[in-house]
């Protein structure tokens, strides 16, 4: 029977890479986690999402798998990983794996059958082309920069990746890569994991043909085209995947599935979302991450997933992941009021329908890191965009000047646990460097002081759970235009409140049409120590909770 735990749940996403290292090999692991469940479990948080921890040569850091059914090696053992997720059921969390499935390792034994030669069974696993004079079968960009496609020299054929060359594209037109998976899926849901996050999900099915994508505004300079994924997100074929898959596999488990969907919008996430589909439980709605919004945008993209979850679906909102820039960096203040603005996004995220994601560090307003050289970057996708743009001509400075700014490694530097070598994180060399700051923003110095972000997210959490108001009541949006002022009121039952955020570092005034009248609500949350002196103005990034009821 499947119900509906996950609307209610609140989410702690780990990169198990940068979290704990329990070996001193300067990689974090499973025992390195078990190690950190009890701080978990004090955020108040219901689910972990834990990044790949399968077999991989780790090209792009787990995300390109060579055994579905192993663990990799720097991680620990498959009893490592039944304790793991023995310990979280023991203290009563649920684990939801990822679930890399557009495509595997070349080092795959699939693909190692399949590369071996143009007449193995395995060939059609993957997506092999001639090529087209002389060149690739067509002119798609990889996600990682240069051609979608790599050329075998042995059969002179090419096969397409849409991410690193070390990641083929699996062919989900073969009905056996399909029933391989899903057996694959049932295998750790019988072991008793609790879902599945899916990367990438939509691309598994690409557009008939594999046409040439047309440059339109595409910097002619550049030979290959991305284009918001006209050609391989969402097309023909993929739903009916999903809708198999869930056949299969998912009706059968009491489960949570969340997709992470590439360029979809709160439009058509529906079509993935509603229960009468049987597709997903829920997608990310990753629209805030692709761009920052000016305030006024970000109200009405969020509208239009509000929407959704009246039509019937539901989402998961992730206001920072280990493939974008810090939350507070990105959205907010890091300098000044890097508590403040923490604090701000921390009531958004709680108090808004759909499932929260919270990311490893965000619960204490880690900050993105500017590493000076190339050299100390480790994500693929940056190393590459900066090879590529060295050879189209740009300089190296201005190159890494925008890398500081948009890497994936920003969120991946390990976790700052208090103010030793390393912040705690491993004795040896970390893998990856660890941000400068350590000494002042770690989770030991936030324990301490009751009012740490860490401990507003804890609030925060436990007003949450405490209340269905904040995943069940209505919404509506007393503002939607103002520039500077959020201000969302939400009713249930007999229940209201009223959240006022301040989006901005000056201080601002909130119309009287706007402030609830006192003392029919009373202020339950807030991100400043002191109330303000005059209730119509709002201090820089705060942010407030009205409500008639409080926390127990
Ligand atoms: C997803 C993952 C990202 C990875 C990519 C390819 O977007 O979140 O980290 O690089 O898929 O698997
Ligand atoms: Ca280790």
């Amino acid at each position: 029977m499947r119900t509906n735990w996950w609307k209610e749940a609140v989410v702690y996403q780990i990169y198990p890479r940068s979290f704990n290292d329990s070996n001193g090999d300067g990689i974090g692991d499973l025992l390195g986690i078990i190690a950190k469940l009890d701080y978990i479990q004090s955020l108040g948080v219901d689910i972990i999402w834990l990044s790949p921890i399968y077999a991989s040569p780790n090209d792009d850091n787990g995300y390109d798998i060579s055994d579905y059914y192993s663990i990799m090696e720097e991680f620990g053992t498959m009893s490592d990983f039944n304790r793991l997720l023995q310990e979280i059921h023991n203290r009563g969390m649920k684990l939801i794996m990822d679930l890399v499935v557009n495509h595997t390792s070349d080092e795959h034994s699939w693909f190692v059958e399949s590369k071996s030669s143009p007449t193995s069974p395995y060939r059609d696993y993957y997506i092999w082309r001639d090529g087209k004079n002389g060149r690739e079968p067509n002119n798609w960009k990889s996600m990682f920069s240069f051609s979608a496609w790599e050329k075998d020299p042995a059969s002179d054929q090419y096969y397409l990746h849409l991410f690193s060359k070390k990641q083929p594209d699996l062919n989900w037109e073969n009905e056996q890569v399909r029933h391989e998976i899903y057996k694959m899926m049932r295998w750790w849901l019988d072991k008793g994991v609790d879902g599945f996050r899916m990367d990438v999900i939509n691309l598994i099915a690409k557009a008939d043909g594999l046409p040439d994508a047309v440059p339109e505004d595409t910097d002619e300079s550049d030979q290959y085209y991305v284009f918001g994924g006209e050609l391989y997100a969402d097309q023909p074929g993929m739903h009916e995947y999903l809708q198999e898959m869930n056949q299969e596999v998912l009706s059968r488990y009491d489960i949570a599935t969340v997709g992470e969907c590439a360029f979809v919008n709160s439009k058509k996430a529906h079509q993935f979302t509603h229960p009468e589909r049987s597709e997903l439980d829920m997608v990310f709605a990753l629209e805030f991450l692709w761009d920052c919004p000016a305030l006024p945008d970000m109200k009405k993209r969020l509208q239009g997933w509000i929407d959704l979850t009246q039509q019937g679906g539901w989402f998961a909102l992730p206001f920072g992941a280990h493939d974008y820039p810090r939350l507070v960096s990105y959205f907010g203040n890091d300098a000044e009021f890097r508590e403040e603005s923490s604090k701000l996004f921390a009531t958004l995220l709680l108090s808004l329908p759909g499932t929260p994601f919270l990311y490893q560090g965000d619960e204490i307003g880690m900050t993105n890191v500017a590493f000076d050289s190339i050299e100390e970057y480790r994500d693929i996708q940056s190393l590459n965009e900066y090879k590529e743009r060295l050879e189209q001509g740009e300089s190296g400075e201005e190159v890494l000047k925008s890398i500081q700014k948009s890497s994936r490694d920003n969120s991946r530097t390990p976790i700052q646990w208090d103010a030793s070598t390393n912040a705690g994180f491993t004795s040896g060399t970390p893998w990856i460097g660890t941000n400068p700051n350590f000494q002042s923003i770690n989770i030991a110095e936030s324990e301490k002081n009751p009012d740490s972000i860490l401990n507003y997210y804890r609030a925060l959490i436990r007003f949450r759970k405490e209340h269905p108001i904040f995943v069940y009541g209505t919404y509506e949006d007393l503002c939607p235009d103002d520039q500077n002022l959020f201000a969302i009121k939400r009713t249930w039952e007999q229940q209201t409140c009223v959240v006022l955020l301040n989006f901005s570092s000056v201080s601002i005034s909130v119309p009287d049409s706007i402030l609830p009248t006192q003392p029919a609500s009373v202020l339950s949350q807030t991100n400043y120590p002191e109330a303000s002196e005059d209730a119509s103005t709002m201090r820089p990034w705060e942010t407030r909770i009205y409500s008639d009821f409080t926390s127990s």
